[in-house]
């Protein structure tokens, strides 16, 4: 029997590095697309695409079982209009270049999976939002909706389509976790601008296993929200993070330091200070099962010594 195939476009960076791993742990064969391929040793093979033109790289995606679209501009960068421009431009022309792959294979991949973010709902104060709630009218919001749009949009009847409304990823290795772990074991752990916005986080072990249960179970489609059951305030966030690392208090950051130190770090203050409380009502709803629903033990289980 043929070895299953899944394709994970965008796959170089943090989520995808720990996608990948899972699926070759589970004897899948795994193709990377990237921009700049190298040759590895762990079994994941990497093929050159430049995330918007349709090319050779197109072939690796004729019989794959998925295509897993991860690709785009890092939004931890100032909201310049240039680097919004890039944001939008990096997602939208690799959904097009994917789809343009898929209507042209011969046997076209049984699943995509487009990640997109909770950015979505935008700043959604208190309210809950499940998978039904509306798009927000901030930057990102407005992305998220051309983007997931860009996919949605598309009739590509041979292929189930998933969408991922992803939140914030909290992981050993990458994304914002390990830099905001320094902050705090500098005591600059405190809570940010009011310290009310909500924070829908999620764990990179729960994240790889959703990718993993919208790929196998062939009843998933539509779209998803990516996040833990449990969203908390930037305050208890931060608090639990200090307990984490052993830090008992920082002084609370206002939103004017808010602003300075992500121009400092070359970030943008909106993401620390937007209010996102969203729900997995439709991961619930097909009995996922998460490892970790708590804040408590996802941040011990990553802060923990190795
Ligand atoms: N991490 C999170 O907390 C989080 C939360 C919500 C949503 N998401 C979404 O999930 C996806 C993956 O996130 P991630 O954290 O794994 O991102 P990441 O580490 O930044 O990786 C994204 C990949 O996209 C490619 N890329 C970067 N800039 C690009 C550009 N200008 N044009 C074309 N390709 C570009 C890069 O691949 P090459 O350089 O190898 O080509 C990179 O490895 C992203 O779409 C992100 O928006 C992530």
């Amino acid at each position: 029997m043929n070895q299953k195939r899944i394709v994970i476009a965008g796959g170089s960076g943090f989520i995808g590095t720990a996608l990948a791993q899972e699926f070759i742990r589970r004897g899948y064969a795994v193709i990377v697309l990237t921009r700049s391929p190298r040759a590895r040793t762990d079994g994941i093979r990497e093929v050159a695409w430049d995330a918007k033109n349709f090319g050779d790289w197109a072939a690796q995606l004729d019989g794959a079982t998925a295509v897993i679209n991860l690709t785009g501009k890092n939004i931890n960068c100032p909201h310049t209009p240039e680097n919004l421009r890039a944001i939008t431009a990096s997602r939208m022309d690799s959904v097009n270049a994917v789809a343009a792959a898929i209507a042209q294979a011969s046997v076209p991949p049984l699943v995509w999976v487009q990640a997109s973010a909770v950015g979505f709902y935008g700043d959604t104060r208190d309210a809950a939002c499940d998978e039904s709630a509306p798009s927000g009218t901030d930057n990102l919001a407005n992305i998220c909706r051309q983007w997931e749009a860009a996919c949605a949009n598309l009739a590509l009847p041979q292929t189930r389509k998933v969408i991922l409304r992803i939140g914030f990823v909290l992981g050993r290795d990458g994304g914002a976790l390990p830099v905001l772990a320094r902050l705090t074991k500098l005591f600059l752990g405190g809570a940010v601008g009011s310290g009310r916005q909500y924070i829908s986080w999620i764990h990179l072990a729960d994240l790889v296993a959703m990718f993993l249960a919208v790929v196998e179970r062939e009843n998933m489609s539509g779209t998803f929200n990516a996040v833990a059951p449990n969203a908390v305030t930037n305050a208890e966030f931060m608090r639990e993070l200090r307990r984490a690392l052993h830090r008992p208090w920082s002084p609370p950051a206002p939103a004017l330091a808010v602003k300075l130190g992500a121009k400092l770090m070359g970030s943008d203050p909106s993401l620390a200070l937007i209010s996102q409380r969203c729900m997995p009502r439709k991961f619930q709803e097909a009995g996922f099962q998460f490892q970790f629903h708590e804040l408590r033990g996802a941040l011990q289980n990553l802060c923990r010594k190795e």
